[in-house]
């Protein structure tokens, strides 16, 4: 595995790489773990390379955000990277990304308004800007992200196809499922910060959620199964709700019934770390 920092290098690599064949990019922000890996072994299948990016990239957390504390683990992540047999790490620090002077946004109507668009302000302008950067800079021929950021991959697909960003192309850009811990809590490097009582607590948050899912497609009344599900993580231990909603997952439009492509989106907090996730309501 090759690990880049600059972008004359990184131009380099790529261009090397291309010659023998097609290049997957997974985006991330490093404190890897199986969710991440599982991309990376998609990717594998996809392309004959696999380029990887760890980049925790400060303009998509909000000034009150866990910047400062995000997990940074440089050398176990490399090292996670290298035996999945990831040909490239692209590592650029803050100033390689965003030099002095650096002065452009992407911002992404629509799929960002509601659920993590409205509760963490910016927040997907700062996702759409690097991801944008990244598909740029490695130009690959498909790019992996997680369903576990459901939004995400949808606000990533829009800008794909608003700004015919052509390498990748809007059906380049692959969905993964969510990877869980055995208990069914979704992997996340945030999960790091939770007490072992917090720990026991999160699971009851992909519980509640499927039992919501499975009470929506048996017909009962979405608010209500919504509302139930709120005072559940409430019980559970949660300290809040950030929002518990019912949308289409592909234009991310709040639904007050099921429309046969409903998802449940939920973000809960349990002290100060919060939890998202999503499930289709579907058998
Ligand atoms: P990060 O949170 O590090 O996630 C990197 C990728 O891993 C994303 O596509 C995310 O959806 C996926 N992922 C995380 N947990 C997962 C799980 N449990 N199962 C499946 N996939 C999972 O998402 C970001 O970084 C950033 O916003 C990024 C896209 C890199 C832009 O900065």
């Amino acid at each position: 595995m090759q690990t880049v920092t600059t972008l004359p290098e990184l131009r380099q690599a790529v261009d090397e790489l291309r010659d023998s064949g097609q290049i997957a990019l997974v985006p991330t922000m490093g404190a890897l773990h199986e969710g991440h890996l599982t991309l990376v072994r998609a990717a594998a299948q996809m392309a004959s390379h696999v380029a990887a990016s760890i980049f925790v990239n400060p303009r998509q957390f909000g000034p009150s955000e866990d910047l400062d504390a995000y997990p940074r683990q440089f050398a176990q992540d490399a090292a996670k990277l290298e035996s999945e047999g990831v040909a490239l790490l692209w590592a650029p620090g803050v100033e390689v990304m965003y030099p002095e002077g650096y002065a452009t946004n992407i911002s992404v109507g629509g799929v960002s308004d509601g659920l993590c668009g409205a509760d963490r302000p910016g927040h997907f302008d700062g996702v759409a800007t690097v991801v944008c950067k990244l598909f740029n800079q490695l130009r690959p021929d498909i790019a992996v992200f997680g369903e576990k950021d459901w939004q995400q991959l949808a606000v990533i697909r829009r800008m794909a196809r608003d700004l015919d960003l052509t390498l990748p192309s809007a059906d380049a850009i692959h969905g993964i499922p969510t990877v869980r811990e055995a208990d069914g809590l979704a992997m996340s490097s945030r999960n790091a910060y939770l007490s072992p009582q917090g720990r026991a607590f999160a699971a009851r948050l992909p519980l509640a959620m499927r039992n919501a899912t499975s009470d929506i497609l048996e017909g009962k009344d979405v608010q209500p199964t919504l509302d139930l599900l709120v005072s559940q993580l409430l019980e559970a231990g949660f300290s809040s709700v950030d929002y518990a909603e019912l949308r289409d997952a592909d234009s991310i439009a709040l639904l007050s019934s099921d429309n046969g492509n409903a998802r449940l989106f939920v973000a809960a907090r349990i002290g100060e770390t919060r939890l998202i996730d999503n499930l289709p309501v579907k058998r």
